[in-house]
């Protein structure tokens, strides 16, 4: 087993790597516990709610399953409120437990309902998604979605461990694997060079789900998160460059209707399209953009944005959270293995997308 500890102010705790750790749950429950919550939805209870529920009463408390819809788009107040009807229905207290089970969206929605149940209870994090593994559940994001915007309302709310068990994306659908290693390797780009060096010379591997090598990159990842997180919890600026290719890909999935490429596709497209920008105005030698598009390819996401006038393509991300006074800022690599934050003139950025449009007509 691999351990992780992740170091804020809003919390201490360690991220369990291991295969079987599923069957382990019962170490992570505070002694305190009166109740154990788990939020789940009915994908993943059907592959892994036996078995949870089995490892979570070896502790001899009580557990109940709190059952959501599946979907992003489920990622709202009225299902955040199933979680509180079912909580106060049941009489849970202050020192209940609730644990995530399942993907980024039960992840955001378990964590944000722990962060205000009784004005904050402890939480558990066992992400079953390569993306909740590798990103979502560490760091202590949480949020829901609101019609005028993705994950507006939320908190910083940190769990007390973070329960990985690598055997469960086995079950996985490769598109979501193929975006959930688009994060992994952004790790690489943005701190640490080696460790993008390793992605390339393993991807096959990783597409085809070796553990060894699954559990080695899931470790790094959440290491390098970790270690980002640890030294600006709340992002008042080293955390943004964990938002490399995230302006381009954010406006993908808006400009496309959310839903049409995962996250983790549209942000590898657009670390494709940042690493062009980096080269163009911060020096990133064009054999690494080259190297970042071919590892991209090598993911299994797509590496042609769609083809929109630049004007559109502005417009989409004039919208992102790293815009400050109408100014365009973007996460750019000066070379492998770093990232800075920094305001790009919006010619610079029509003069990248118009490479891309003569590479999406050849
Ligand atoms: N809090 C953060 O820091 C942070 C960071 C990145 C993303 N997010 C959020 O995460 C969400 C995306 O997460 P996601 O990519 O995990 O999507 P998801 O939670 O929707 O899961 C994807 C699909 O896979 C299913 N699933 C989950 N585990 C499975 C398994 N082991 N086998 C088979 N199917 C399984 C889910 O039920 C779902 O249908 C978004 O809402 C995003 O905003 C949050
Ligand atoms: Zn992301």
């Amino acid at each position: 087993m691999s351990l992780v500890q992740v170091n804020t102010e809003g919390g201490v705790y360690p991220i369990h790597i291991a295969a079987g750790r599923l069957n382990a749950l019962a170490q992570s429950i505070p002694a305190s516990t009166t109740a154990i919550a788990i939020v789940t939805n009915p994908t993943v209870d059907g592959l892994y709610g036996d078995q949870v529920r089995r490892a979570l009463e070896e502790s001899g408390k009580r557990v109940l399953t709190i059952m959501l819809p599946d979907g992003e788009e489920h990622k709202s107040w009225s299902t955040l409120n199933v979680i509180f009807d079912r909580l106060l229905a049941e009489r849970l207290d202050r020192k209940a437990l609730i644990v995530a089970l399942g993907g980024g969206v039960i992840g955001d929605m378990a964590g944000f309902a722990a962060a205000c149940f009784m004005r904050g209870v402890r939480f558990l994090q066992v992400p079953t998604t390569l993306l909740s593994q590798v990103d979502s559940s560490v760091g202590g994001k949480t949020a829901i979605n609101h019609p005028l915007g993705k994950n507006m309302i939320g908190a910083f709310y940190q769990p007390v461990a973070v329960e990985i068990d690598t055997t469960v994306l086995n079950s996985l659908p490769g598109r979501e694997i193929s975006a959930g290693l688009a994060e992994v390797i952004k790790y690489g780009m943005i701190y640490d060079s080696q460790f993008f060096d390793w992605c390339g010379a393993n991807m096959p591997a990783l597409r085809q789900l070796n553990a060894p090598a699954l559990a080695y990159a899931i470790q790094r990842s959440c290491e390098v998160k970790a270690e980002v997180v640890s030294q600006d919890e709340r992002e008042s600026g080293l955390r943004a460059i964990l938002n490399f290719g995230h302006t381009f890909g954010h406006a993908i999935e808006s400009g496309l209707g959310y839903g049409q490429w995962l996250h983790g596709e549209a942000v590898g497209c657009g670390m494709i399209m940042a690493a062009e920008l980096s080269a163009l105005v911060c020096g990133l030698p064009p054999a690494h953009v080259h190297a970042i598009r071919e590892l991209v390819i090598a993911s299994g996401c797509p590496s042609v944005p769609p083809a929109w006038s630049a004007d559109k393509w502005l417009e989409l991300m004039q919208v992102d959270k790293k815009t400050e006074g109408g100014q365009l800022r973007f996460v750019l690599l000066p070379h492998m293995g770093k990232a800075v934050v920094q305001t790009v003139e919006a010619s610079a950025v029509r003069e990248v997308l118009r490479r891309f449009e003569s590479s999406t007509q050849e």
